[in-house]
């Protein structure tokens, strides 16, 4: 996985530095090609001279310095940032964590991290004292790497350099090589790598007045495991969802709407761009005509709400795509239904419906399991056993792949 890849490894400045010359040795083993980016700090725990030996290369750490020379490049940070197929930032310490998830830029690390090709892997490999590495402030910064789509390669526990004994050693060398070249397979093994995706999920809430909405029981857990999945696959995706408590996937870019109109105006914006799109979302059918601005009163015995079509966003997208575009859609059925699916999957002329029964138990809104039966525009039918929302959408994907991509 690693041959011929160009890796940038970033070096920050902990005690676990001194291993990095071996994790150098490993990934040209590998067949890589290593670009040393390591922090002033780092270069008191590690020495310029085994780190640029190894690694074939001049070390890069001054924006300003003019050891660049082998590249003859005046914007170097840009170029590493396109010639890079992978970050590893390694040992990852709490102020480059925090450097990094604040957009810092002064020195080559961070600079060249900002400059890293849209889609292109990182993966973080925090070590520091246990304490500092379960403390708020680190933790807040990783998870905001984590949502940018970071890979995070957890510390292992065991003795630290305070005497003390607990979680924030660095890995050792091979499984942090190990994890570089998964993170790498997922990707370049998958047709979805560097496609554009859309994704729709969630309900919708469909003003009846300013106090009270119609709605669903929706979850958005599928529709959410779909973005995760593609996202994990090199996807750049784009999640437009309704009201959820679910936390935005790492890699995503997440939009929150709460009607069906205002779903499909902000799905319009990406359509033409997306490569594919799912249709994940339970949009309401129906909205109230008329909704009343403040609060309705209860003063008769009967209410009456009259309620009009809301668009159909898969049926809008599907008809409206160009050739190549990818639509996919849900059936939700409470009985039977795989007719029902067929006749979906032909009136919107989609290229993939996945058919779930809503049985409460296994399959629906909130849980987190699901039972799939996959229809494609061929009439092929691959029905998914029980699963995790997270496996189905796997799945899910694969399919999209190998029918529609390959
Ligand atoms: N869908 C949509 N916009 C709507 C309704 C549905 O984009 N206004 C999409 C859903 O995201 C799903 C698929 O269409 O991918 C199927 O939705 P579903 O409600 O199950 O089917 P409907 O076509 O609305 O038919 P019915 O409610 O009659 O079963």
């Amino acid at each position: 996985m690693l041959t011929g890849r160009n890796i940038l490894l970033g070096i920050s400045g902990g005690i676990a530095a001194y291993k990095t010359p071996h994790l150098v040795r490993l990934l040209k083993k590998k067949g890589a090609q290593v670009q040393v980016l390591a922090t002033a700090s780092a270069l008191k725990f590690v020495s310029e001279l085994s780190l640029s030996t190894v690694s074939e290369a001049s070390v890069f750490n001054d924006i300003f310095e003019s050891n660049h020379d082998d590249r003859s490049d005046r914007t170097l940070h840009i170029t590493l940032g396109e010639w890079a197929d992978a970050m590893l930032v390694a040992p990852a310490t709490a102020n480059t964590i925090a450097r990094l998830s604040a957009g810092f830029c002064d020195d080559m690390l961070s600079l060249s991290f900002i400059t890293l090709r849209p889609g292109k892997p990182v993966l973080l490999v925090p070590a520091m004292d246990g304490n500092m590495y379960e403390s708020a402030s680190v933790q807040r910064n990783l998870s905001v790497l984590a949502r940018q789509g970071c890979h995070i390669l957890e510390p292992e526990s065991g003795p630290l350099a305070s005497g003390q004994c607990g979680l924030g050693r660095m890995p050792e060398p091979e499984t942090i090589a190990d994890a570089l070249e998964k993170v790498l397979a997922v990707r370049s093994e998958s047709a979805l790598n560097g496609k554009t995706v859309l994704v729709t999920a969630g309900p919708t809430r469909e003003k009846i007045d300013d106090v009270r909405f119609l709605s669903n029981y929706s979850s958005g857990k599928m529709g959410f495991a779909i973005a995760n999945e593609a996202a994990r696959r090199g996807a750049v995706v784009r999640l437009v969802t309704g009201p959820v408590t679910l936390p935005t996937p790492p890699g995503v870019e997440r939009f929150d709407v709460e009607s069906a109109d205002e779903m499909l105006e902000t799905s319009r914006q990406f359509f033409d761009d997306c490569d594919l799109f799912i249709g994940a979302a339970a949009v309401a059918d129906y909205r109230p005509l008329a909704p009343v601005s403040g609060k309705v009163k209860k003063n008769e015995a009967e209410m009456h709400l009259r309620l009009i079509r809301n668009p159909d966003i898969l049926a809008t997208f599907s008809a409206g795509r160009r050739a190549g575009q990818i639509a996919v859609g849900f059936a939700l059925e409470t009985n039977g239904g795989l007719d029902y699916a067929r006749k979906k999957l032909q009136d919107k002329k989609l290229d993939l419906v996945a058919f779930n029964i809503y049985d409460r138990r296994t399959s629906g809104f909130e849980i987190d399991t699901n039972v799939l039966t996959l229809l494609n525009r061929d009439g092929q039918i691959t029905e998914l056993p029980l699963l995790s929302k997270q496996e189905a959408a796997g799945r899910l994907l694969d399919t999209v792949e190998t029918l529609l991509f390959r």
